[in-house]
């Protein structure tokens, strides 16, 4: 997998290769290829060192899973949500936080080699309250893959974006030993 250059990108056509697809590059290109009104749902968490200056990536900032923040070293994570039209609960979660043993590790799967994936129970939780099944899910922080990864299990499709050549690989077998 190589990473796409923003001449490769140009040849990109959705929802060919798009949909259901991890795409390796940068999402601020990338985005722009899709059409409006195509994606319901925005699930993601995105680099730790983004500011008004620009995006930094997680190796710099978030190296233990931990995030610089103006109080100190914290442990939050962040995820940001957004829905097409007008959001409503599908389902109502009454505790849609709980850890993985590990803070890289996913019951299932085992140690995840990145430095914040995201727990799929929660990222399953919050799909499950704000999307219906076959719903398109975009995450264009999609990291280790933990949003394609929950997406596919629960029947919706996803599209997720990322910068680094080595996540991508990552998401991208994490993807394929789902049954
Ligand atoms: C906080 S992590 C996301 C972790 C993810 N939720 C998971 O469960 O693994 C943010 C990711 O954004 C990627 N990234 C940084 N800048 C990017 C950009 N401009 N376009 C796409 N991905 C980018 C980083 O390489 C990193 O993997």
């Amino acid at each position: 997998m190589k990473i796409i250059t923003k001449e490769d990108v140009k040849n990109y056509k959705y929802p060919y290769d798009f949909v259901n697809k991890i795409i390796c590059g940068n999402c601020l290109d990338l985005i722009k290829l899709i059409p409006d009104g195509e994606i319901d749902c925005i699930i993601t968490d995105p680099p730790y060192g983004l500011n008004k200056n620009g995006i930094k990536n997680d190796a710099d900032y978030c190296p233990e899973g931990g995030v610089r923040s103006p109080i100190g070293r914290t442990k939050y994570m962040s995820c940001f949500l957004f829905r097409k039209g007008n959001p409503r609960l599908i389902q109502r979660k009454t505790d849609i936080y709980k850890d993985t043993p590990g803070k890289m590790v996913e019951p299932d799967e085992g140690f995840i080699n990145h430095p914040t994936p995201k727990p799929k129970h929660f990222i399953k939780q919050i799909i499950e309250m704000t999307t219906l099944e076959r719903d398109l899910i975009l995450d264009p922080f999609i990291g280790s893959g933990s949003t394609a990864v929950a997406s596919k299990q629960l029947n919706r499709k996803f599209i997720g974006f990322e910068i680094q050549e080595k996540y991508c690989r990552l998401a991208n077998e994490r993807l394929a030993r789902i049954k």
